[in-house]
């Protein structure tokens, strides 16, 4: 067991072991200090462990809401991922990674380097360009990390797009940024079964005349067609490609990447990251929330289609001369031991999961653990969604046999860099907080008005100061990107959109999000974008799409739905609803329930109130509902969503 500390004037919680603390990359305290005192010094100071051909004018210069880090600077992020690492990491294992069935492959920094070269001179040969955007939309295989780096390499910024994803969000996403190429593969394996990948892309894709051309990975046996002059074979373009290709010069405030996100409204948003500030901030936190040594394996257990993959699998790691284990496949197959089997074989030291993956393993119970000698462990961090202090307790136990620290990080696609966690070898952790700001962030909870709110107390949780990493706009609409996340308060104070509190000694507890942001086993759907989607079903009038609590996935979704005139509500039909958002979204959005009702909650001015919806599905109080246009909805959708449970 950690130590745990008696008195109650002491936090009560886990102290980093000694011997842990010692060796870790970060041991001293003082390091809050120093970076409180001076941000843009401890800033600066750690950009000196990025490759820069040049250097920075001036660190920061902030006019709210906009910043720019590193003026001045050029650098290129996949030189600082392989190349910088050749000197002394050349044959050292890059990245292993495993498949569904069992293959294993490898890479060294070497080989890496070698595939993304000859990938980069691909795209060049395909006519991209610096500025071009690139889709990626292919699975966790060794491709999609090697497709990201090619990109960084000739400055074309890179959109990956979770490949489980629908087509029709895919083809979204690729209009919006307007990219003329797209990697995808035929097909991949989930549970012993194909997804098909590429048929789900020529679905998608028909309507837009867009992509001038398309990279297929061979991945999988399923038939594919492919389109003449338009589709080609990874490995038929690769074969003979050189293994040289010059890394473009870049400039610190170069777009690196869009990665879409959802909100509160509509659309999905294209996030946009720079290169030099992000590149400081992912090197930085991988290096000390992860204690980064050069022995370790790590294996992050996110998708490269989702931020987590992008900071942390990519470019936070990489930059700092990691083994990367990735793994491709279900966490049950063939049996529930697949996780544990994994760490055993290839002797993990850090795992990086999410919450919802822990609540599984909990479920599932020990004994799939007990088969496994994962003694290779020595920290383990959560990610992703808020994780509850029994999950923690677990984790620490059972995975993390009482010794390993624990970072619960606290971040967001928008933030692009870990902003809230425990630094392992230095910070006492509490089942279920995220604890403190990483050195150098200011962050707070305040309440409606901008004041901060007194301990115990719920607020918003807010981010005081610019960070190198932080969103520089949402591609296409600067609007959105103002009124989103600094129009809250004073257009300088970042609004992340969580709700949080501070406890009696400072430490900050997330409660989860205040819009209209679903967190489904931590993957985030937008209420609106789920709507659109729901209401674009000939049978469907209306929808009001909303989380509700859940036990296992932290939220699940409820559909609120009124049929157009003719539509029969039946069983038939709920279920054609689901494989509706399934088609359309993607299976990890699928609905838990489908209501149906003859009306929904709405303002007087017509607009559907989710937050009456919310309170019904998780059985709470809706507040005053005087002002809707029909306040008896509220029984009747009440009446109908108890029914179900
Ligand atoms: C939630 C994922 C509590 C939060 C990196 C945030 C968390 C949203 C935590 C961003 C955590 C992420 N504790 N909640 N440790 N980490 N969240 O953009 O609601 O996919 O706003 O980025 O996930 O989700 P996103």
């Amino acid at each position: 067991m950690g130590e745990r500390t008696g008195s109650k004037k002491d936090i009560d919680g886990f102290r980093p072991p000694e011997d842990f603390s010692e060796n870790a990359v970060v041991n001293d305290p003082d390091i809050y200090r120093r970076a409180e005192e001076d941000p843009e010094g401890f800033w600066e100071e750690n950009a000196n462990n990025i490759y820069w051909y040049k250097k920075w004018d001036k660190v920061l210069e902030w006019e709210p809401p906009h910043s720019k880090w590193f003026l001045g600077g050029k650098l290129n992020a996949c030189y600082n991922c392989l190349d910088a690492n050749l000197d002394t990491r050349a044959d050292k294992a890059a990245l292993i990674w495993e498949s569904e069935d069992g293959d294993i492959r490898q890479y060294t920094y070497q080989e890496l380097l070698d595939e993304v070269c000859k990938l980069a001179n691909v795209l060049k040969d395909s006519g991209i360009r610096k500025g071009d955007i690139v889709t990626i939309y292919l699975p966790m295989i060794p491709e999609v990390i090697i497709s990201m780096l090619a990109c960084a390499r000739i400055g074309a910024p890179h959109s990956v797009v979770f490949a489980a994803f629908s087509g029709d969000s895919l083809a979204t996403r690729i209009s919006n940024a307007n990219s003329r190429l797209l990697i995808t593969c035929d097909g991949y394996a989930r549970r012993g079964k194909v997804v098909e990948q590429k048929n789900k892309v020529d679905d998608g894709i028909s309507s837009i005349e867009l992509l001038e051309r398309v990279i297929v990975v061979k991945n999988s046996d399923n038939d594919i067609s492919m389109k003449e002059g338009r589709d080609v074979w990874w490995h038929d373009v690769m074969n003979g490609s050189d293994i040289v290709c010059e890394p473009e010069i870049m400039d610190s405030e170069d777009m690196l990447f869009l990665m879409y996100t959802s909100g509160t409204t509509g659309k999905p948003k294209g996030i946009v990251h720079t290169t030099g500030g992000y590149m400081v901030a992912t090197n930085t936190t991988s290096r000390f929330v992860f204690d980064l040594k050069e022995d370790d394996i790590y294996w992050c257990t996110a998708d490269a289609g989702w931020i987590t993959g992008h900071s942390y699998i990519v470019y936070g790691p990489l930059s700092n001369g990691a083994t990367l284990l990735t793994y491709e496949g279900a966490p049950d197959y063939p049996e529930k031991d697949r996780y544990w089997d994994i760490i055993e074989r290839h002797k993990v030291t850090i795992l990086y999961t999410a919450p919802t993956a822990i609540r599984t393993f909990m479920k599932w119970g020990t004994s799939w653990l007990k088969m496994h000698d994962i003694s290779s462990l020595r920290l383990m961090g959560s990610v992703g969604e808020p994780i509850n202090p029994e999950a923690w307790k677990w984790y620490h136990e059972n995975v993390g046999m009482g010794k390993c620290p624990i970072v619960d990080t606290w971040w967001q696609t928008e933030t692009g860099m870990i902003m809230i966690s425990p630094l392992p070898g230095v910070t006492t952790t509490k089942p279920g907080s995220a604890t403190m700001p990483f050195p150098g962030i200011k962050a707070a909870v305040l309440d409606e008005k901008g004041n901060e709110t007194a301990p115990g107390e719920d607020g918003f949780l807010a981010i005081l100061e610019p960070w190198p990493s932080m969103v520089r706009t949402v591609f296409g609409n600067e609007e959105r990107f103002i009124e989103t996340y600094w129009s809250k308060w004073d257009n300088r104070t970042y609004f992340a959109g969580d709700g949080a509190k501070r406890d009696d000694d400072g430490y900050f507890w997330i409660i989860g999000r205040v819009d209209d942001v679903i967190k489904v086993a931590g993957h985030r759907i937008g209420s609106a974008e789920f709507e659109s989607i729901m209401v674009s079903h000939p049978s469907v009038a209306e929808a009001g799409v909303v989380g509700k609590e859940d036990e296992l996935r932290g939220e699940v979704i409820y559909c609120y739905v009124t049929l157009k005139t003719g539509a029969e509500e039946s069983e038939e039909l709920k279920k054609e609803l689901r494989g509706y958002a399934d088609k359309n979204i993607g299976p990890f959005a699928r609905p838990k329930q489908i209501i149906f009702s003859d009306d929904l909650p709405k303002t007087r001015s017509g607009k559907i109130m989710r937050r009456v919806l919310k309170a019904i599905a998780n059985n709470k109080d809706p507040g005053d509902v005087t002002t809707l246009q029909d306040p008896a909805v509220v029984d009747m959708l009440t009446e109908r969503t108890r029914e179900l449970e």
